[in-house]
């Protein structure tokens, strides 16, 4: 990972995972460190799939705008969608983005990353910015990081 603040989050992370009392506390710690050192990501929060009905994704921690959208179906938004195609999804221009789901009405840009335990999708860090087209391939590989230490501590 080319970017040294990336690269620093990221072994922050796996270094509070190793001593994490359970997985609140681990996403709790990602979403505010995340957050407080990336100023374009105006929105960060977890989404998780519900376990008594994995056809639908409930908001976990997050930092930023409160959002209407507490529960998603895995058939809508953008959210539902990385899950659906089983991969990170990077929209550059959300009003151009007919599965848009509006949190905020600032919002311009959003990447997907879903997390995976034992090979499922248990859930995804979804990240909103007011800045148009501002996630790219250092982006997506460093929340992609943190999205597999996330899954890793799930395996434990
Ligand atoms: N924009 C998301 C909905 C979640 S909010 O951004 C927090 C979507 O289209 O699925």
């Amino acid at each position: 990972m080319a970017n040294t603040l990336f690269n620093d989050i990221v072994c922050e992370i796996r270094d509070f995972a190793a001593t994490a009392k359970d997985f609140t506390s681990l996403q709790e710690f990602c979403v505010t460190t995340i957050a407080e050192r990336l100023p374009l990501y105006d929105w960060v929060g977890f989404y998780m799939l519900d376990p008594s009905n994995e056809n639908v994704l409930v908001l976990g921690p997050y930092r930023g705008a409160p959002t209407e959208h507490v529960r998603i179906p895995v058939t809508e938004g953008i959210c539902g969608a990385a899950v659906a195609q089983g991969e990170t999804v990077i929209v550059g221009d959300v009003l151009a983005d007919p599965r848009y789901l509006a949190c905020s009405l600032e919002t311009r840009s959003e990447i997907v990353v879903p997390i995976r335990a034992n090979g499922k999708i248990l859930g995804e860090i979804d990240i909103d910015s007011h800045t148009l087209d501002v996630f790219g391939a250092e982006d997506r590989s460093f929340l992609e990081s943190c999205a597999k230490a996330l899954g890793q501590f799930l395996e434990k």
